[in-house]
């Protein structure tokens, strides 16, 4: 039995939805524990590629439970909208969970996300637009709509009848919009929780009852380490926590049940939206990065910045996920490099640094110190094991794994399941070990 974590190590879209594919397999329970329908997978069943943004790619394995816990927010337009897909595959989703308590988006969530980004001008966050912000705001102000809500027609009607009238006021006086028709909206609400009814259920209980009965949990983090709204490069984070301690809170299940925490990077650095990004890489070779590894996003299709790969984050990543191991992604996408530059440090106001600074304005400051690497210069999605990797390639593995001090258990080169490496047992091989005694690290890549 084991419990696990897969928790993105950069800034998102680190090629989780893969490796969480892989671990599924030996899962029994699929988790996800927070952000909403920002994040976003490519799924390919039948020769047919669909997107979902909130229902676990798990959803494919009919055994396997799949949980939207209460850490997440949902939209259920969209929610159903997944659904219905799936059900157009006749792929069953009787074995899809979603927690009572999860809050729920509303559509002033996202009228109010999308028109203080435009109003915020230059100091805007670049985000989805998709409302998560304001739906995980009014969590904390306490005045959230959540599943359970949904599910009791008289409550929601006393309830959103106020909270309508509340918005509505901003949506006027603050952002010239028009007032939404609190009766619309609840019967369109409605509506949602009749299709959404048989899901519900307390997922604290699922998930404690599965611990019991020691089946082998998977929790899903989605975005990444440096957009949690704690621990990344504030403000430009999003609005729930993506590191590995989000998925207790996220889900009802204490610290001591999780056994593992698998960390997802790419071989390079991606970014989405706004914010500093110390070894982004402008011109010729951040196009390149970006047409070879296809970096658009999947729930708004912007185009992705692109970079070389920074240690200090990874180093960071480590540190605040308790990561035991790394899957690295997309090493593929550098075999054409004649030299590749890895992010050793940071100059910071003339200081060197080899940690990340936690305020957003020294991060911007920051500027990367690089070790040049050579490259390998031949095509690796072929290579289904480390002696098959070329020398330069092998060499820029170990040297990542030595820079964050945590082993590389999973290698991918390719988005199908077979373009993968597997190096060490991901769940049950060797753990980041802390310093040996003598103060010299553990063994990192085994090789
Ligand atoms: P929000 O989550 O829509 O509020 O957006 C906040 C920030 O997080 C923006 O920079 C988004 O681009 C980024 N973001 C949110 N979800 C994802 C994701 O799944 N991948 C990458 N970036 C994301």
């Amino acid at each position: 039995m084991a419990n696990v974590i897969v928790i993105g190590a950069q800034w998102g879209d680190e090629g989780k939805g893969k490796i969480t594919d892989l671990l599924s397999r030996s899962a029994d329970v699929v988790v996800r524990y927070q952000g909403g329908v920002n994040a976003g997978h490519t799924i390919v069943v039948k020769g047919q590629t669909f997107k979902l943004h909130l229902i676990p790619s798990g959803i494919l394995y009919p055994n396997t439970d799949c949980i939207i816990g209460c850490g997440t927010v949902i939209d259920p337009q969209i929610l159903i909208a997944e659904l219905d897909q799936l059900k157009e595959l006749n792929i069953s989703t009787d074995h899809l969970l979603i927690s009572e308590t999860a809050h729920v988006t509303m559509p002033y969530h996202r009228l109010i996300d999308q028109a203080s980004e435009e109003r915020r001008g230059s100091h805007k966050i670049g985000t989805t637009g998709r409302g998560i912000g304001p739906t995980y705001a009014d969590k904390s102000e306490r005045i959230g709509i959540r599943v359970l809500d949904l599910m009791d027609p008289d409550g929601l009607r006393e309830q959103l009848e106020w909270t309508i009238n509340y918005k509505n006021v901003i949506l006027e006086k603050l952002y010239n919009l028009p007032p939404l028709d609190p009766g619309e909206v609840i019967e369109q609400y409605l509506g949602y929780a009749e299709r959404l009814r048989p899901h519900v259920v307390d997922t604290s209980l699922k998930i404690s009852d599965a611990i019991v009965r020691r089946r082998n949990i998977l929790f899903e983090g989605a975005q990444g380490t440096l957009l949690d709204l704690d621990h990344g490069t504030y403000p430009y984070v999003t609005s729930s926590n993506p590191v590995a301690g989000g998925a207790c809170v996220g889900t009802g299940v204490g610290p001591t049940m999780i056994d593992r925490v698998i960390g997802v990077s790419k071989a390079y650095t991606t970014r989405v939206g706004e914010g500093p990004f110390p070894t982004e890489l402008h011109g010729e070779l951040g196009e390149l990065l970006c047409d070879r590894g296809a970096e658009f996003g999947t729930t708004t299709g912007r185009k992705r910045r692109c970079g070389w790969f920074d240690a200090v984050i990874g180093r960071y990543a480590v540190r605040i996920n308790g990561m035991d191991c790394m899957a690295l992604t997309k090493l593929d996408v550098l075999d054409e490099l004649e030299s590749i530059q890895v992010c050793v440090a940071y100059e910071i106001d003339g200081d060197r640094s080899e940690h990340f600074p936690t305020s957003s304005r020294k991060f911007a400051r920051c500027r990367p110190i690089y070790k040049t690497l050579p490259g390998w210069q031949v095509s690796t999605t072929d290579c289904r094991t480390l002696e098959e990797l070329p020398q330069q390639a092998l060499d820029y593995l170990k040297f990542l794994a030595e820079l964050m001090e945590v082993p590389i258990a999973i290698v991918s080169l390719g988005a199908s399941r077979d373009q993968t490496i597997i190096v060490e047992d991901p769940i049950h091989g060797p753990k980041r070990a802390l310093l040996h005694p003598d103060g010299t690290p553990a063994t990192l890549l085994s090789a």
